[in-house]
């Protein structure tokens, strides 16, 4: 057992198959990440038994990489942490149970995190590093208000160790957590969440319907830049409580994972009704044969390109459907905006951190940097390599629970559905 507070983190819950090792929750000495992407683009979605069949081919050789990387052997670890939910059951398993085997042939402890914790902790991380190097805030957007102008974010004081409004948005979540720091860890309590899709589904459903490839979000985070957002006003109806809380289970995995009595309505989230409203102008301005057109042209035609480019995509949309395309991310960012703000404010929350794979998106960027900047409030992203999915962030979520000797037994499993905080 190492003595330097080394972690191996695995993570496996969709489609990537991770391995990290992180120092004291704060450098990371190693990030690998295979991803799937290629397997799952023809279907345009992940395919769960496929998932896990490229999980097995994987894991073994990216945490040799990942291991090897940082330089280290097993034998200078003090722990081992490991995705343990919520994500798809067999990809989950992969990782849960090649973790137990590493632990305890290695006699390590076994940190269980919880994957939207481990998000969360992505920008932690990221904090946590830049202050190692003496080089300030690089990772957080930090906003331009007059020091010590009233409401001003204190740069005095370690923003890391505040408590923050986190709103997780991925390809699998839309969840807002209030994330407190304690002695001997984070604890969370949820604020609002999806009731049906989340926003990164909603990115790629879109795509999907235009003829864009797998997944949607990067496509659309860069044919957007080219259109006008202003064409086509999508509309966000303010979310009813009396559905959900007459009993309705809610339709979606990502709306199953988190229990939704006793939330503010103002804090839910609802992104099947955009698509729908996305599907209808498609059909009533007949884009469709166009979509299937570029669909052949990029993707599925025998003269596609073997990495079809931003350009090439762009060549295949006329201005029609890049107005679309950008009317949509400017409803969508809009609505996350609204929400996490209105949330942060009712609460009180001075500092806000925006993570997972959509918080990737330049527009979601700037526009939450803008608005951060214009209520003086602090607002963080992790770097583009750990929004999206990545073992480092499971690896620093973890170093909390080291400390605490927070570990697994070996009866650990896989819970699909596991909810964060209350
Ligand atoms: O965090 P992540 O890698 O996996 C989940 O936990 O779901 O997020 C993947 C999601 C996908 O829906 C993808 O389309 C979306 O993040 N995404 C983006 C961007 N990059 C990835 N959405 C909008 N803009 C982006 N640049
Ligand atoms: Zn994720």
């Amino acid at each position: 057992m190492g003595t330097r507070g080394l972690i191996l983190g695995i993570e496996s819950s969709c489609d990537e198959t991770a391995a990290a090792v992180v120092e004291r929750g704060a450098r990371t000495l190693s990030s690998v990440v295979a991803s799937q992407i290629a397997t799952h683009a023809r279907y345009g979605g992940v395919v769960p038994e496929l998932a896990s069949r490229e999980h097995l081919r994987a894991i073994v050789p990216v945490v040799r990489a990942a291991l090897a990387q940082a330089g280290i052997a097993l034998v200078d670890l003090d722990a081992i942490a490991v995705t343990s939910g919520p994500g798809l059951a067999g990809a989950l398993l992969v990782g849960i149970t090649y973790a137990k085997a590493l632990a305890y042939a290695n006699g390590l402890p076994l940190i269980a995190v919880n994957h939207l914790e481990g998000h969360i902790h992505a920008v932690l991380l990221n904090e946590r590093e830049a202050m190692e190097h003496g080089i300030g805030n690089v990772v957080s957007q930090v906003s331009k208000a007059r020091p010590g102008a009233p409401g001003a974010p204190n740069n005095d004081v370690n923003m890391n160790e505040q408590p923050a409004l986190a709103l997780v948005v991925s390809g699998g979540h839309t969840h807002l957590y209030l994330a407190r720091p304690t002695a001997s860890a984070w604890t969370y309590k949820l604020i609002g969440r999806t009731l049906d899709d989340a926003a990164g589904e909603a990115y790629d459903k879109v795509a999907k319907l235009l003829g864009l490839g797998y997944p949607g979000g990067p496509w659309i985070d860069a044919l957007a830049l080219h259109g006008n957002a202003r064409t086509v006003p999508f509309a966000f109806s303010q979310i009813k409580t009396k559905v959900h809380l007459a009993g309705k289970t809610p339709r979606t995995k990502a709306a199953r994972t988190a229990p939704i009595a006793n939330l503010d309505p103002r804090f839910l989230f609802s992104f099947s009704g955009i698509k729908t409203a996305v599907l209808r102008y498609v059909e009533l301005h007949n884009l469709r044969p166009e979509a299937e057109s570029r669909r052949e042209a990029l993707f599925t035609g025998p003269d596609a390109p073997a990495h079809p480019t931003v350009e090439d995509a762009l060549a295949q949309c006329d201005p029609q459907t890049l107005d679309l395309i950008a009317s949509f991310q400017y409803a969508v960012v809009g609505d996350l905006m609204k929400k996490t703000f209105a949330a942060a404010e009712s609460l009180g929350a001075r500092r806000i951190l925006v993570t997972g794979g959509v918080a990737a998106n330049r527009s979601l960027r700037a526009r939450f940097t803008a608005e951060a900047a214009r209520r003086n409030l602090h607002v963080a992203f992790p770097t583009l390599a750990l929004s999206t999915d990545n073992a480092a962030m499971i690896a620093a979520a973890a170093w909390p629970k080291l400390l605490a000797k927070d570990f697994a037994d070996s009866g650990l499993s896989a819970d699909p559905s596991l909810a964060l905080g209350r």
